[in-house]
């Protein structure tokens, strides 16, 4: 039996790799996609949401807008690194399938109260505000969610939008922390396992190899995203953060973490938006994450490339 899942993404090149992943694996239903404003504005992030679709083959998915602001804060973007579009580097064609009127909040709501309880996973890609807007506004649901896997965060890794925070959790905090308080179990992908999952030219290669629409696409996707984590941190490549997720669920023995308590910095201008890991176990305070460290990076590169050439 499939494992359901609704994928909340802020498209984004790791993002789009991420969710070409989840179509080509048979493991997973996808049973829709809410965008969120994130990396790009929401009015991309949907429009990338949808072209990714149609790239894997798969007009019929369900794409949503969902929250174009933070919860309380004004949004910050990452055009430094995904370009203007959100998704530069390939050049795809605009998408003819339609965006879903119903609200992606609303269709979070929905699906979770229609499903049978504890069957629907959310795999988060971008800032929680879509997530922790559900849960305000019905809070019923969090009984009934299976999982929460989120890529976000950062402890030994340190911060990459900030010293001290990763990008998804800074641009929204509040949503973050709602989401870490909510019961629901959270496996956490934070900066500490994805900068070990790094793109390297004979992984790009691999792609480019596939010889397809999609592997081609991916290619240059990465390309694209690598060249500013290159730059900033004088590696060979960059770090394919979103895609942990989704290989999280296809093939979890890749990957390594600790249960532990995590919290999220919401008051100091200096450090808003950090995780606090309790890696340590120093405080009181009860796990509430799985906080994963580390990854076989060529096993996952592998799950990537043999999951891609099936699209
Ligand atoms: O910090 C990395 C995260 O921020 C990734 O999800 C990337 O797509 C951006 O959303
Ligand atoms: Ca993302």
């Amino acid at each position: 039996m499939p494992r359901k899942i609704i994928i909340d993404t802020d498209p984004g090149q790791d993002d789009a790799v991420a969710i070409l992943l989840a179509l080509a694996s048979p493991e997973l239903e996808v049973l829709g996609v809410t965008a969120v404003a994130g990396n790009v504005p929401l009015a991309l992030t949907e429009l990338n949401a949808r072209k990714i679709c149609e790239l894997a083959g798969r007009p019929d998915m369900l794409v949503f807008a969902g929250c174009a602001e933070p919860l309380s804060r004004k949004l910050v973007t990452a055009e430094h690194v995904h370009g203007r579009t959100g998704l530069d580097g390939p050049v795809l064609p605009a998408p003819t399938m339609p965006l879903q009127s119903q609200h992606g909040v609303d269709f979070i709501i929905e699906t979770v109260r229609k499903q049978p309880s504890g069957t629907v996973t959310l795999c988060t890609l971008g800032p929680l505000t879509n997530i922790a807007t559900a849960l305000q506004r019905a809070p019923d649901i969090a009984d009934k969610i299976q999982e929460i896997i989120l890529m976000g965060g950062a402890y030994f890794e340190v911060g990459n939008i900030t010293p001290t925070a990763e990008f998804n959790i800074y641009v929204d905090p509040e949503a973050a922390d709602i989401v870490m308080k909510s019961g629901i179990p959270v496996v956490m992908m934070p900066l500490d396992v994805t900068h070990k999952a790094l793109t390297t030219r004979a992984r790009i290669d691999a792609f480019r190899k596939l010889g397809t629409p999609v592997g081609t696409a991916v290619a240059n996707l990465t390309d694209f995203f690598e060249r500013f984590d290159m730059e900033k941190y004088g590696s060979d490549g960059a770090p394919l953060h979103d895609p942990c997720v989704i290989a999280y669920l296809v093939k979890p023995e890749l990957f390594k973490g600790r249960n532990i308590n995590v919290e999220i910095e919401i008051t100091s201008d200096l450090t808003l938006g950090m995780t606090v890991a309790d890696w340590w176990g120093v405080t009181d305070r009860s796990a509430n994450a799985l906080f994963v460290g580390d990854l076989d990076a060529d096993g996952f590169y592998a799950l990537l490339a043999e999951r891609l050439a099936r699209l």
